[in-house]
């Protein structure tokens, strides 16, 4: 089949669909290809609907606020502002590090509602002191949606307070085993259950929920781990009557990229490092340059005083602090309580805080494993354009590809059934005649019937396949 270009192929698909028609009954199949666009879908949970299929991963200490967040919702994703250190922008951090935090989240989400009529989330960290006064503070507000993560959400969670204020939840978890656990544990507690589930895979900038020998270990992937959880989530959905989308995330570069993990079946991307290289993007310029300039071997992990291993761009602060040097910091008020700073020789807040000013020395920049593959900084409705262009673009290549094996499927049919209606004819001239052929011309005419029934499967089973990409 000749190579086609990208707007004949969407006429051609429906002009196979037609003519299989003929000997096909597809009737269903072939009404929906007629209505398809190889757009990408709307990410929905319950009534709240994103129209591109892309959550906006939080970034803490002041990398993903009002601007970033505002920005993406605009471009039809989901904005998500990050509550972890928030309240380093705040002059009075070290007075009052918790009143510093609630009064920089509140602001924060002020400010983007103020910029954009798009879905709007936050990200905060269960395992942060404050966890609850700031889950109060994004009910209080009414954001979109909160996405929990770094520890699950199970206990003590204000189910009817969110449920009243409209606000959807999200865990963000790293295995289909820690969403049994939510699952079980919500119907429990609350007879409820979250609305949706983030998985971060291990190919995620920031802090990772794996073992560094998990971190590669084809089992702990994207594409393992997400048919689990769809698996895990679908006897809740029947339970619940509705779907539970799950949005996958952690080195996702590109649109087709963002087609693979929904062919997975995920209802949604996570991506973090791609929106760090955009003008609206709230770190300093010289933050969002470390990922238009470090290589792929900058790129390695750390181990992070939280006591987790992170992805990040390995610099000579990381070097230094691995072989002993201790900058001289004060901890302003022990704000996780498993932090193990002493031991790391460097508080992560601020060295993260350091960064994002853009003092690249005194700090250092987390990313996920594909951002030395960013050129350079774009608006975020660019990026977001180019994403939906690239995964038009992979729906499509992916038909033409079904569409070669149909057309293939197609000839031997025709061809077989010819064979077939010969061999009939052959037959019953044998039987006139009492030729002893006629044993032998059955057997023939049994096995291509056989086969045109099977080749009728095959092509009523490629064009239901294309017709399940598009929908
Ligand atoms: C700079 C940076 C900071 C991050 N901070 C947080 C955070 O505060 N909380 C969190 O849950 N995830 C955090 N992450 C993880 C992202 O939200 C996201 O899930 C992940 O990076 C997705 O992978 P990707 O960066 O390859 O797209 C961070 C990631 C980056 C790159």
């Amino acid at each position: 089949m000749q190579p086609m270009n990208r707007s004949t192929i969407l006429s051609r698909l429906k002009e196979e669909a037609r003519s299989c028609l003929a000997f096909l009954p597809l009737e269903k199949t072939v009404s929906s290809i007629m209505k398809a666009k190889p757009t990408w879908p709307a990410l929905r949970i319950g009534d709240l609907v994103a129209p591109a299929p892309i959550v906006q991963g939080g970034m803490g200490v002041g990398i993903s606020l009002s601007s970033l967040a505002s920005a993406v919702a605009n471009a039809g994703g989901i904005g998500v502002i990050a509550a972890n250190g928030i309240g380093l922008l705040e002059p009075d951090y070290y007075e009052d590090g918790q009143a510093a935090n609630l009064r920089a989240f509140r602001r924060e989400i002020r400010a983007a509602r103020q910029k954009t009529k798009g879905v709007i989330g936050v990200n905060i960290m269960v395992a942060v002191n404050d966890f609850h006064q700031l889950l109060d503070v994004a009910i209080e507000e009414m954001v979109d949606i909160v996405f929990l993560g770094a520890g699950l959400p199970i206990k003590n969670i204000p189910v009817e307070a969110l449920r009243k204020a409209k606000v959807k939840l999200a865990p963000i978890v790293s295995s289909s085993r820690a969403v049994d656990m939510i699952f079980r544990m919500w119907k429990k507690l609350y007879n409820d259950v979250p609305d949706a589930v983030v998985f971060e895979g291990p190919k995620a900038g920031g802090h990772l929920g794996f073992t560094e020998e998990q971190l590669e270990d084809p089992a702990y992937q994207l594409k393992a781990i997400v048919p689990q959880i769809v698996e895990t989530l679908k006897p809740y959905e029947e339970e619940e009557g509705r779907k539970i989308p799950l949005i996958a995330g952690g080195g996702i570069y590109s649109g087709k990229d963002i087609h693979q993990t929904l062919s997975l079946g995920a209802s949604a991307v996570q991506m973090a490092t791609r929106f760090v290289a955009t003008d609206e993007c709230d770190a300093d310029r010289r933050f969002k340059e470390a990922y238009v300039t470090c290589k792929k071997e900058d790129i390695g992990l750390i181990k992070s005083p939280v006591g987790m291993p992170g992805r990040a761009i390995r610099n000579s602060f990381i070097t230094d602090s691995e072989e002993g040097k201790r900058p001289a910091f004060r901890c302003a008020w022990k704000c996780l309580a498993s932090c193990k700073a002493q031991d790391a020789n460097y508080c992560i807040s601020i060295a993260l805080n350091n960064a994002r000013r853009g003092l690249l020395k005194s700090g250092f920049v987390f990313a996920g494993s594909n951002a030395y593959r960013i050129k350079k900084i774009v608006p975020v409705q660019t990026l977001v354009s180019e994403l939906e262009g690239g995964y038009a673009k992979a729906v499509e290549s992916k038909i033409a590809r079904l569409l070669a094996k149909l057309e293939t499927l197609k000839t031997e049919y025709v061809q077989t059934q010819q064979l077939m209606h010969e061999l009939a004819k052959r037959y019953e001239e044998a039987l006139l005649t009492m030729n002893n052929a006629a044993h032998s011309l059955k057997q023939q005419y049994t096995k291509a019937a056989l086969k045109v029934e099977t080749l009728r499967l095959g092509m009523a089973q490629t064009l239901a396949s294309t017709s399940h990409i598009l929908a």
